[in-house]
C-alpha cells in the first residue's frame, strides 16, 4: 500500500483526497516545523511526501524514506528547500503548487505592500493607536499618490504579471519589467516596457521582486541596485528572502538612499533581522512594512495548495505524469 507522509497539517482537501485513494496517510501531529529526527523517521517507508516550504529536502530525507519513493510534492509556488539534484539521482519527481489561487494571494499581498507604502497604513495605525491624533492636519502622515508612477516586476511571471495588473488596472501605474523572458502578454495588455533591471531599478517608483531563489538571484539586490533606485522609492519583496542583501538594505535604509521598503520575506527566515549586532532592526524603522511570509494564505490560496499537491501525488502514485513538475 502506499504510504504518503505530510510534514504539517495543512488545510483541507489533500488528506482527504490521498485516503480516498486507500493510501496511508500520516500526518506529522505537531504545530510546529517538524523537527529533523521527526522529519527522517516520517518519511521511511513512503511514497509520497507532501513537503511545506520550512522543510529541507535532501539527500538524507530521500535516503531516509527508501527506494519506494516517487514524489515529492511542495506545498508552496517556490521550491528552493529541495535538493533537486538529489532528488534526480533518487529518480523521484518534484512538484509544486502554482495555482492561480496562489497567484491571486500572492498578488493580492504584494499590492497592499505597495498601498501600504505609499500611503503609510502601518504607520498611520501605529500613529493612531497611540492617542497621537490630535485633530486633522494638512501635512499630517502624508504619502504617495500612485496614479502615473512606475511599478517595476523584476521577474515577469504569474505572480509578477497579476501584482502589476492591479497597478495598472486598478491605480494607472506604468509598468516596467526585467526577466530573461519577454512577456508579450504584459506588454499586450498592459502596455509593459521591457528594460534591463539597471534601468528598472533607475526608474522605478515600486519595485517588486517576483524570481525564485537560484545560486543566481541570491543577493540580486544588494549595495548597487540600491544605490541606482530613486531616493523616493520603495522596495518590495514577496519572493525569497535571501534575495535581497539585508545588510546592504539596512544600510539603505539608515542612509535614506530608499524611501522605504515591504517585505514578507527574510533573509535568514524566521528571523526577521539575520544580526542585530550591528544595530540596524528592519523593525525600527517606521518606513518598513513587514509580514511573517503570509503572502500565500488565504483560505482559497491555500485550500488550492492543498489540492494541487495531492492531484500531483496521486498522478504520480498512478503511474501518471505530474500536473506541476518543477522541471
Ligand atoms: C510561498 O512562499 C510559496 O512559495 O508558495
Ligand atoms: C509563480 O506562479 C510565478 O510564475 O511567478
Amino acid at each position: 500500500m502506499n504510504y504518503v507522509f505530510i510534514t504539517r497539517k495543512i488545510l483541507d482537501p489533500a488528506e482527504k483526497m490521498l485516503r480516498a485513494k486507500g493510501y496511508q496517510v500520516k500526518v506529522y501531529p505537531g504545530d510546529q516545523i517538524i523537527p529533523r529526527d521527526e522529519l527522517l523517521k516520517g518519511v521511511k517507508g513512503a511514497s509520497a511526501i507532501l513537503s511545506l516550504l520550512t522543510d529541507r529536502i535532501d539527500e538524507g530525507v530521500l535516503q531516509a524514506a527508501g527506494p519506494q519513493l516517487k514524489i515529492v510534492a511542495n506545498y508552496a509556488v517556490g521550491f528552493d528547500n529541495i535538493d533537486l539534484e538529489a532528488a534526480k539521482r533518487h529518480g523521484v519527481v518534484v512538484t509544486n503548487t502554482p495555482h492561480e489561487k496562489v497567484t491571486e494571494a500572492v498578488a493580492e499581498l504584494t499590492f497592499a505592500l505597495v498601498i501600504g507604502l505609499a500611503r503609510r497604513i502601518a504607520e498611520s495605525d501605529k500613529f493612531a493607536k497611540a492617542e497621537k491624533y490630535h485633530g486633522w492636519s494638512p501635512t499630517l502622515l502624508i504619502g504617495a499618490g500612485l496614479p502615473g508612477k512606475t511599478i517595476g516586476i523584476i521577474g515577469a511571471g504569474r505572480i509578477g504579471a497579476s501584482a502589476a495588473a492591479m497597478g495598472v488596472k486598478g491605480f494607472g501605474m506604468k509598468l516596467v519589467y526585467s526577466d530573461m523572458k519577454s512577456n508579450p502578454e504584459i506588454e499586450k495588455e498592459l502596455g509593459a516596457k521591457k528594460v534591463s533591471m539597471q534601468k528598472l531599478l533607475q526608474i522605478s517608483d515600486f519595485v517588486s521582486l517576483h524570481v525564485p531563489l537560484l545560486p543566481s538571484t541570491r543577493h540580486l539586490i544588494s549595495t548597487k541596485e540600491l544605490a541606482l533606485m530613486k531616493k523616493t522609492a520603495f522596495l518590495i519583496n514577496t519572493a525569497r528572502g535571501p534575495v535581497v542583501d539585508e545588510k546592504a538594505l539596512l544600510k539603505a535604509l539608515a542612509a535614506k538612499k530608499i524611501a522605504g521598503a515591504g517585505l514578507d520575506v527574510f533573509e535568514c527566515e524566521p528571523a526577521i533581522d539575520c544580526d542585530v549586532r550591528d544595530q540596524l532592526e528592519l523593525k525600527k524603522f517606521p518606513n518598513v512594512i513587514l509580514t511573517p511570509h503570509t503572502a500565500s494564505a488565504t483560505i482559497e490560496s491555500r485550500q488550492a495548495m492543498s489540492e494541487t499537491a495531492a492531484k500531483n501525488i496521486i498522478a504520480v502514485l498512478s503511474g501518471k505524469k505530474p500536473l506541476n513538475p518543477t522541471k
